[in-house]
Protein backbone atom coordinates (compact mmCIF):
# COMPACT_ATOMS: atom_id res chain seq x y z
CA UNK A 1 0.00 0.00 0.00
CA UNK A 2 1.98 3.60 -0.45
CA UNK A 3 0.85 6.24 -2.59
CA UNK A 4 -2.05 9.38 -1.84
CA UNK A 5 -5.54 8.42 -1.11
CA UNK A 6 -6.28 9.60 -4.24
CA UNK A 7 -4.67 6.59 -5.85
CA UNK A 8 -5.64 4.31 -2.98
CA UNK A 9 -9.40 5.02 -4.45
CA UNK A 10 -8.47 5.59 -8.21
CA UNK A 11 -6.46 2.52 -9.39
CA UNK A 12 -7.82 -0.56 -9.76
CA UNK A 13 -5.93 -3.40 -9.19
CA UNK A 14 -7.97 -6.64 -10.72
CA UNK A 15 -9.79 -7.18 -14.15
CA UNK A 16 -12.87 -7.02 -12.06
CA UNK A 17 -12.62 -3.97 -10.38
CA UNK A 18 -10.92 -2.34 -13.54
CA UNK A 19 -14.47 -2.91 -15.62
CA UNK A 20 -15.98 -1.43 -12.69
CA UNK A 21 -13.91 1.90 -11.67
CA UNK A 22 -14.63 3.83 -14.95
CA UNK A 23 -18.59 3.26 -15.07
CA UNK A 24 -18.19 3.96 -10.91
CA UNK A 25 -16.29 7.54 -11.89
CA UNK A 26 -18.64 8.07 -14.62
CA UNK A 27 -22.10 8.29 -13.13
CA UNK A 28 -20.63 9.80 -10.25
CA UNK A 29 -19.55 12.94 -12.71
CA UNK A 30 -22.85 12.10 -14.63
CA UNK A 31 -24.78 13.01 -10.76
CA UNK A 32 -23.02 15.78 -10.18
CA UNK A 33 -23.02 17.56 -13.09
CA UNK A 34 -27.11 16.77 -13.11
CA UNK A 35 -27.70 17.99 -9.41
CA UNK A 36 -25.50 21.20 -10.32
CA UNK A 37 -27.46 21.85 -13.60
CA UNK A 38 -30.79 21.33 -11.43
CA UNK A 39 -29.51 23.87 -8.85
CA UNK A 40 -28.68 26.55 -11.50
CA UNK A 41 -32.22 26.45 -13.16
CA UNK A 42 -34.09 26.16 -9.67
CA UNK A 43 -32.19 29.38 -8.64
CA UNK A 44 -32.56 31.10 -11.82
CA UNK A 45 -36.13 30.99 -11.61
CA UNK A 46 -36.68 31.71 -8.42
CA UNK A 47 -34.59 34.93 -8.76
CA UNK A 48 -36.34 35.88 -11.76
CA UNK A 49 -40.11 35.57 -10.21
CA UNK A 50 -38.31 37.27 -7.29
CA UNK A 51 -37.46 40.14 -9.69
CA UNK A 52 -41.30 40.47 -10.85
CA UNK A 53 -42.45 41.14 -7.34
CA UNK A 54 -42.93 37.38 -5.79
CA UNK A 55 -45.71 36.02 -4.16
CA UNK A 56 -48.26 37.71 -1.40
CA UNK A 57 -50.39 35.74 0.86
CA UNK A 58 -53.77 37.04 -1.23
CA UNK A 59 -52.46 36.62 -4.29
CA UNK A 60 -51.86 32.81 -6.09
CA UNK A 61 -49.58 32.18 -8.03
CA UNK A 62 -50.63 32.13 -11.56
CA UNK A 63 -49.38 29.47 -13.81
CA UNK A 64 -48.34 30.35 -16.88
CA UNK A 65 -47.25 28.39 -19.91
CA UNK A 66 -45.77 30.57 -22.55
CA UNK A 67 -45.69 29.76 -26.56
CA UNK A 68 -42.18 27.59 -25.64
CA UNK A 69 -42.97 26.27 -22.37
CA UNK A 70 -43.11 22.60 -23.90
CA UNK A 71 -39.43 23.11 -25.26
CA UNK A 72 -37.99 22.98 -21.97
CA UNK A 73 -39.82 19.64 -21.19
CA UNK A 74 -38.28 18.11 -24.23
CA UNK A 75 -34.67 19.42 -23.93
CA UNK A 76 -35.14 18.18 -20.59
CA UNK A 77 -36.28 14.49 -21.42
CA UNK A 78 -33.26 13.89 -24.66
CA UNK A 79 -30.69 15.27 -21.77
CA UNK A 80 -31.49 13.03 -19.43
CA UNK A 81 -32.25 10.12 -22.30
CA UNK A 82 -28.75 10.09 -23.46
CA UNK A 83 -26.10 9.78 -19.84
CA UNK A 84 -29.42 6.98 -18.91
CA UNK A 85 -28.91 4.99 -21.83
CA UNK A 86 -25.32 5.09 -21.54
CA UNK A 87 -25.31 4.27 -18.45
CA UNK A 88 -27.54 1.30 -19.12
CA UNK A 89 -25.80 -0.13 -22.09
CA UNK A 90 -21.87 0.25 -20.44
CA UNK A 91 -23.50 -1.43 -17.16
CA UNK A 92 -24.73 -4.18 -19.22
CA UNK A 93 -21.33 -4.32 -20.63
CA UNK A 94 -19.26 -4.34 -17.13
CA UNK A 95 -21.60 -6.94 -15.70
CA UNK A 96 -21.04 -9.16 -18.62
CA UNK A 97 -17.26 -8.84 -18.31
CA UNK A 98 -17.33 -9.38 -14.35
CA UNK A 99 -19.76 -12.08 -14.54
CA UNK A 100 -18.29 -15.95 -14.87
CA UNK A 101 -15.03 -16.28 -16.99
CA UNK A 102 -12.81 -17.92 -13.99
CA UNK A 103 -15.67 -20.24 -13.05
CA UNK A 104 -14.97 -22.69 -15.38
CA UNK A 105 -11.63 -23.16 -14.58
CA UNK A 106 -10.17 -21.12 -11.61
CA UNK A 107 -6.28 -21.04 -10.99
CA UNK A 108 -6.98 -21.20 -6.90
CA UNK A 109 -10.48 -22.05 -4.90
CA UNK A 110 -10.91 -20.50 -2.11
CA UNK A 111 -13.95 -21.40 0.56
CA UNK A 112 -14.61 -18.03 2.63
CA UNK A 113 -17.26 -18.03 5.96
CA UNK A 114 -18.00 -14.33 7.02
CA UNK A 115 -18.81 -14.38 10.90
CA UNK A 116 -19.73 -11.46 13.31
CA UNK A 117 -17.16 -10.36 12.78
CA UNK A 118 -14.18 -12.13 11.14
CA UNK A 119 -13.30 -14.25 7.98
CA UNK A 120 -12.79 -17.95 7.80
CA UNK A 121 -10.63 -18.90 5.25
CA UNK A 122 -10.18 -22.23 3.47
CA UNK A 123 -7.49 -23.65 1.49
CA UNK A 124 -8.51 -26.33 -0.89
CA UNK A 125 -6.19 -29.11 -2.42
CA UNK A 126 -6.09 -32.53 -4.21
CA UNK A 127 -5.57 -34.23 -1.02
CA UNK A 128 -6.53 -33.73 2.59
CA UNK A 129 -3.35 -32.85 3.63
CA UNK A 130 -2.94 -30.04 1.31
CA UNK A 131 -5.93 -28.04 2.92
CA UNK A 132 -5.86 -25.57 6.18
CA UNK A 133 -7.50 -22.39 6.96
CA UNK A 134 -6.36 -19.11 7.86
CA UNK A 135 -8.64 -16.00 8.86
CA UNK A 136 -8.86 -12.72 7.94
CA UNK A 137 -5.75 -12.30 5.78
CA UNK A 138 -6.12 -13.59 2.17
CA UNK A 139 -3.02 -14.68 -0.08
CA UNK A 140 -3.54 -14.92 -3.79
CA UNK A 141 -0.65 -15.07 -6.79
CA UNK A 142 -0.65 -12.36 -8.99
CA UNK A 143 -2.72 -12.99 -12.18
CA UNK A 144 -4.43 -15.98 -10.91
CA UNK A 145 -8.34 -15.67 -11.38
CA UNK A 146 -9.29 -16.91 -7.79
CA UNK A 147 -12.64 -18.32 -7.23
CA UNK A 148 -14.44 -17.27 -4.08
CA UNK A 149 -16.81 -19.57 -2.53
CA UNK A 150 -19.11 -17.77 -0.03
CA UNK A 151 -20.71 -19.87 2.52
CA UNK A 152 -23.31 -18.15 4.27
CA UNK A 153 -22.26 -17.98 8.75
CA UNK A 154 -24.62 -16.33 11.17
CA UNK A 155 -26.08 -13.22 9.09
CA UNK A 156 -25.41 -11.62 5.88
CA UNK A 157 -22.33 -10.49 5.13
CA UNK A 158 -20.92 -8.99 2.09
CA UNK A 159 -17.10 -9.81 0.47
CA UNK A 160 -15.83 -6.67 -1.07
CA UNK A 161 -11.95 -5.71 -1.85
CA UNK A 162 -13.08 -2.40 -3.96
CA UNK A 163 -9.55 -2.16 -5.65
CA UNK A 164 -10.12 -5.98 -6.81
CA UNK A 165 -13.57 -6.91 -7.52
CA UNK A 166 -17.29 -5.92 -6.49
CA UNK A 167 -19.15 -6.79 -3.77
CA UNK A 168 -20.51 -10.05 -3.12
CA UNK A 169 -23.01 -11.04 -0.70
CA UNK A 170 -22.97 -14.27 2.22
CA UNK A 171 -26.57 -15.04 2.99
CA UNK A 172 -27.29 -17.58 5.77
CA UNK A 173 -28.36 -21.13 4.00
CA UNK A 174 -26.95 -20.17 0.43
CA UNK A 175 -23.28 -20.41 -1.12
CA UNK A 176 -22.68 -17.57 -3.46
CA UNK A 177 -19.93 -17.51 -5.82
CA UNK A 178 -17.45 -14.35 -6.56
CA UNK A 179 -13.76 -14.18 -8.00
CA UNK A 180 -11.14 -11.49 -8.22
CA UNK A 181 -7.30 -11.64 -9.44
CA UNK A 182 -4.38 -8.55 -8.88
CA UNK A 183 -2.41 -8.00 -11.56
CA UNK A 184 0.15 -6.61 -9.40
CA UNK A 185 1.68 -7.38 -5.84
CA UNK A 186 0.41 -5.80 -3.18
CA UNK A 187 -1.34 -5.64 0.04
CA UNK A 188 -5.36 -5.23 -1.09
CA UNK A 189 -7.98 -4.00 2.06
CA UNK A 190 -11.10 -6.28 2.23
CA UNK A 191 -14.32 -5.02 4.19
CA UNK A 192 -17.39 -6.51 4.86
CA UNK A 193 -19.80 -4.31 2.71
CA UNK A 194 -23.37 -5.49 4.33
CA UNK A 195 -24.41 -4.04 8.03
CA UNK A 196 -24.05 -7.35 10.18
CA UNK A 197 -24.29 -5.80 13.89
CA UNK A 198 -22.73 -3.71 16.15
CA UNK A 199 -18.82 -4.54 15.28
CA UNK A 200 -19.66 -4.38 11.30
CA UNK A 201 -17.12 -1.79 10.69
CA UNK A 202 -14.59 -3.46 12.32
CA UNK A 203 -14.88 -6.33 9.94
CA UNK A 204 -12.02 -6.09 7.32
CA UNK A 205 -9.39 -8.17 6.39
CA UNK A 206 -6.21 -7.65 3.41
CA UNK A 207 -5.64 -9.85 0.37
CA UNK A 208 -2.02 -9.99 0.01
CA UNK A 209 -0.81 -10.54 -3.56
CA UNK A 210 2.30 -12.13 -4.53
CA UNK A 211 4.50 -13.73 -7.17
CA UNK A 212 3.27 -17.09 -7.81
CA UNK A 213 6.54 -18.75 -6.02
CA UNK A 214 6.52 -16.72 -3.44
CA UNK A 215 2.93 -17.70 -2.93
CA UNK A 216 3.63 -21.15 -3.20
CA UNK A 217 6.33 -20.53 -0.58
CA UNK A 218 3.89 -18.74 1.97
CA UNK A 219 1.29 -22.09 1.22
CA UNK A 220 3.90 -24.58 1.77
CA UNK A 221 4.86 -22.90 5.28
CA UNK A 222 0.94 -22.12 6.15
CA UNK A 223 0.59 -26.52 5.95
CA UNK A 224 3.03 -26.99 8.65
CA UNK A 225 1.78 -27.87 11.72
CA UNK A 226 3.18 -25.30 15.13
CA UNK A 227 6.36 -26.04 16.67
CA UNK A 228 6.41 -27.59 20.06
CA UNK A 229 7.45 -25.43 23.19
CA UNK A 230 11.44 -25.13 23.90
CA UNK A 231 11.56 -23.90 27.00
CA UNK A 232 9.29 -24.15 30.35
CA UNK A 233 7.44 -20.64 29.77
CA UNK A 234 6.59 -21.15 25.81
CA UNK A 235 5.02 -24.71 27.70
CA UNK A 236 3.35 -22.71 30.51
CA UNK A 237 1.86 -20.32 27.47
CA UNK A 238 1.04 -23.61 25.65
CA UNK A 239 -0.69 -24.91 28.42
CA UNK A 240 -2.95 -22.24 28.67
CA UNK A 241 -3.76 -21.72 24.79
CA UNK A 242 -5.10 -25.32 25.17
CA UNK A 243 -6.76 -24.93 27.61
CA UNK A 244 -8.39 -21.10 27.88
CA UNK A 245 -8.26 -20.86 23.79
CA UNK A 246 -9.36 -24.59 22.28
CA UNK A 247 -12.62 -24.51 22.99
CA UNK A 248 -13.39 -21.76 19.62
CA UNK A 249 -9.46 -21.84 18.56
CA UNK A 250 -7.70 -24.13 16.90
CA UNK A 251 -3.94 -24.73 16.86
CA UNK A 252 -2.31 -27.42 14.47
CA UNK A 253 -0.23 -29.90 16.43
CA UNK A 254 -1.88 -29.43 19.95
CA UNK A 255 -5.12 -30.74 21.33
CA UNK A 256 -6.72 -26.83 20.13
CA UNK A 257 -8.96 -27.98 17.62
CA UNK A 258 -12.49 -26.04 17.78
CA UNK A 259 -13.14 -24.09 14.46
CA UNK A 260 -15.17 -21.20 15.87
CA UNK A 261 -13.15 -19.07 15.79
CA UNK A 262 -9.52 -17.87 13.85
CA UNK A 263 -7.41 -20.62 13.46
CA UNK A 264 -4.04 -19.31 15.24
CA UNK A 265 -1.64 -21.67 13.67
CA UNK A 266 0.59 -19.40 11.82
CA UNK A 267 -0.75 -16.51 13.73
CA UNK A 268 1.91 -14.62 13.69
CA UNK A 269 1.92 -14.88 9.75
CA UNK A 270 -0.51 -11.96 9.76
CA UNK A 271 -0.04 -8.33 9.03
CA UNK A 272 -3.27 -7.44 11.34
CA UNK A 273 -5.21 -9.38 14.35
CA UNK A 274 -8.76 -8.81 15.06
CA UNK A 275 -10.01 -8.53 11.72
CA UNK A 276 -8.21 -5.61 10.20
CA UNK A 277 -8.45 -4.09 13.50
CA UNK A 278 -4.90 -3.94 15.00
CA UNK A 279 -1.34 -4.00 14.04
CA UNK A 280 -0.14 -7.74 15.20
CA UNK A 281 2.13 -6.18 17.70
CA UNK A 282 3.20 -7.80 20.96
CA UNK A 283 1.41 -5.47 22.99
CA UNK A 284 -1.45 -5.01 20.51
CA UNK A 285 -2.00 -8.91 20.44
CA UNK A 286 -1.63 -9.36 24.77
CA UNK A 287 -3.84 -5.99 24.97
CA UNK A 288 -6.57 -7.95 22.65
CA UNK A 289 -6.11 -11.28 24.28
CA UNK A 290 -6.82 -9.68 27.66
CA UNK A 291 -9.49 -7.94 26.96
CA UNK A 292 -11.28 -7.68 23.67
CA UNK A 293 -14.45 -6.07 24.73
CA UNK A 294 -12.56 -2.85 24.78
CA UNK A 295 -11.82 -3.26 21.08
CA UNK A 296 -14.84 -4.91 20.14
CA UNK A 297 -17.63 -4.87 22.13
CA UNK A 298 -19.91 -7.82 21.92
CA UNK A 299 -17.59 -9.77 20.18
CA UNK A 300 -17.90 -13.45 21.28
CA UNK A 301 -14.02 -13.56 22.65
CA UNK A 302 -14.60 -13.28 26.34
CA UNK A 303 -11.96 -11.00 28.42
CA UNK A 304 -9.29 -13.70 29.71
CA UNK A 305 -8.27 -11.66 33.26
CA UNK A 306 -5.06 -13.49 33.14
CA UNK A 307 -2.13 -12.68 35.70
CA UNK A 308 0.75 -11.07 34.62
CA UNK A 309 2.74 -13.77 34.32
CA UNK A 310 0.31 -15.69 32.71
CA UNK A 311 -0.09 -13.09 30.03
CA UNK A 312 3.60 -12.93 29.77
CA UNK A 313 3.62 -16.79 28.60
CA UNK A 314 0.99 -16.07 26.92
CA UNK A 315 2.92 -13.92 24.60
CA UNK A 316 6.03 -16.26 24.57
CA UNK A 317 3.60 -19.04 22.60
CA UNK A 318 2.11 -16.61 20.41
CA UNK A 319 5.27 -15.82 19.52
CA UNK A 320 6.29 -19.25 18.34
CA UNK A 321 3.65 -19.52 16.12
CA UNK A 322 4.36 -18.39 12.71
CU1 LIG B 1 -20.03 -8.54 8.34
CU2 LIG B 1 -20.78 -6.33 8.05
Amino acid sequence: MSGTPLDYIGHAAGSRAGAILPLTWFTLVVSIVVIVIIAALVLRASLRFRARGGASETVGVPVERGADGLRWITIGLALTAVPLLVTLVWTMAALAQVAGPPLANPGLVLDVTPHQWWWEVQYNGATPDAIFETANEIHIPTGTKVLVRLHGGDVIHSFWVPRLSGKTDAIPGQNNLSWLDADQPGVYRGQCAEYCGWQHAKMAFEVVAEPPAQFAAWRDHQLADAPQPTTPRIAQGQAIIVYRCGLCHAVRGTDAGARTAPDLTHLMSRRMIAAGVLPNTPGALLGWVQHPQGVKPDSLMPDQHLSGAELTAVGAYLETLR
